[in-house]
């Protein structure tokens, strides 16, 4: 059996700096699970089923990955698809304290759970989700910064709004 690890995320929307980590991960891992966080208070602007196809698109072209929608705890969705790794991404320093905090609840829960961190590219080093969704909504291009499907999702669901 191959490695096997467990991206996880609210990818709302997904970011090409999402994909760049998607991209690292695979040159480590046989097999990379990206895992969607179900959102049941409906506080994203895509659902589940959006989020899913956005990733979907976006990575065709990669073989090993698998994308699928948890709810509860994370370690519990690791050890259920026979994962140990968790990949999270690091950005910058700002990120260091929450994700050190999630990364050591995870290890007290599950022990055997490896967290590992990647840098993204530093070309998306200031790219996140939620100054996508502001950039956008306040009309400013985000071509380039996200995967193409994605951009034009931003578009569709905010003209509609
Ligand atoms: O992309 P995000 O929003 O930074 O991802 C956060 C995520 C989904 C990894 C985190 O909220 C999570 O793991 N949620 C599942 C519930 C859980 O296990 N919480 C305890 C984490 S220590």
């Amino acid at each position: 059996m191959g490695t096997r690890a467990v991206y996880p995320g609210s990818f709302d929307p997904l970011t090409n700096g999402h994909l760049d980590l998607i991209e690292r991960s695979l040159r480590m891992f046989d097999e990379l699970i990206v895992a969607v966080v179900t959102n049941p208070a409906k506080t994203a602007l895509f659902s589940d089923a959006e989020r899913v196809e956005m990733i979907r698109e976006a990575t065709r072209d990669l073989r090993r990955v698998e994308i699928l929608v948890f709810e509860g705890l994370l370690v519990d969705f690791v050890r259920s698809v026979g994962a140990r790794a968790i990949i999270r991404g690091l950005r910058a320093v700002s990120d260091f304290e929450y994700e050190f905090q999630m990364a050591l609840m995870n290890r007290k829960l599950r022990e055997e759970i490896e967290t590992v961190f990647l840098m993204p590219h530093e070309a998306y080093s200031y790219i996140s989700s939620r100054l996508i969704k502001e950039v956008a909504g306040y009309g400013g291009a985000v071509t380039g910064l996200v995967p193409p499907g994605v951009e034009k999702r931003l578009l569709e669901k905010l003209a509609r709004r």
